[in-house]
């Protein structure tokens, strides 16, 4: 299925499911844009500004941060020209109308999405992945303590950088929480996307460079 307007993508899945790893191996690989609404929100909350005081709270409980907040972010980052040759949404559309929204937003943007990916992974995984998750506090690279720890162990094997951070909203409790949010709200923008014939379905699973070869192997048939 062609796209106008480039490659535009949606990676679909679980806290955990290996959205922020699959979008940034995109993002090299086909030269379009990786949006993060997650890490969006975090800047926003380091930065205290009106959204982030807003979202805060809500974040780290593990809800959802309120729709309109998000449909606004989202509109704005997509006219941004980095966007121009398309881009990964990691994180959006979580809700039903959010995923409405993001059709009104690219008929006014002149965009068709190319595909739909969802990640499927067990619930039971999800905990150790999350629990187990640390990113480099200079340049952001992301790892895992068992599943992708950094090859010389304490320096970031991109920029170099020693020191390490996790994320406020990775304890156990609140991936319940997370979890529970996906599958009440998020789940049922699924069949929605089936309806569109865009949604392909790939086995989170694996391992993560089986993962991306899986996703590779939809994109060849629809790019645009
Ligand atoms: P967000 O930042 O989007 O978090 P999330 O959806 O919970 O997803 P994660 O970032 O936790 O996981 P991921 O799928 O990216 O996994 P990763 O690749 O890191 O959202 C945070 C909060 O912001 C929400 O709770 C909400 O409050 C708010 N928010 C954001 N967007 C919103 C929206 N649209 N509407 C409303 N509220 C919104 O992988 C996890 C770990 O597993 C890593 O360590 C990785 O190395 C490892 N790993 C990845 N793949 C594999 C594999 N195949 N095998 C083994 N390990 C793997």
């Amino acid at each position: 299925m062609a796209a106008k307007g480039g490659l535009n993508l949606i990676l679909l899945g679980p806290p955990g499911a290996g959205k922020g790893t699959q979008a940034k191996r995109l993002e090299e690989r086909y030269g379009i844009a990786q949006i993060s609404t997650g890490d969006m929100l975090r800047g926003e909350v380091a930065a205290g500004s009106e959204i982030g005081k807003k979202a805060k709270a809500i974040m780290e409980a593990g809800e959802l941060v309120p729709d309109e907040i998000i449909i606004a972010m989202l509109s704005a980052r997509i006219a941004r020209p980095d966007c121009a040759n398309g881009f990964i949404l990691d994180g959006f559309p979580r809700t039903v109308p959010q995923a409405e929204a993001l059709d009104v937003m690219l008929g006014e943007h002149g965009l068709t999405l190319s595909a739909v990916i969802e990640l499927k992974v067990d619930d039971a995984a999800l905990v150790e992945r999350i629990a187990g998750r640390f990113t480099c506090a200079t340049c952001g690279a992301g790892y895992h303590d068992v599943f992708k720890p950094p090859k010389i162990p304490g320096h970031c094997d991109v920029c170099g950088g020693t020191t390490f951070s996790r994320r406020a909203d990775d304890n156990r409790d609140t991936v319940a929480a997370r979890l529970a949010a996906y599958h009440r709200q998020t789940a049922p923008i699924l069949p929605y996307y089936a309806a569109q014939g865009r949604l392909y379905s790939v086995d989170g699973m694996a391992a993560i460079d089986d993962v991306t070869v899986a996703v590779e192997r939809v994109l060849s048939g629809v790019e645009a």
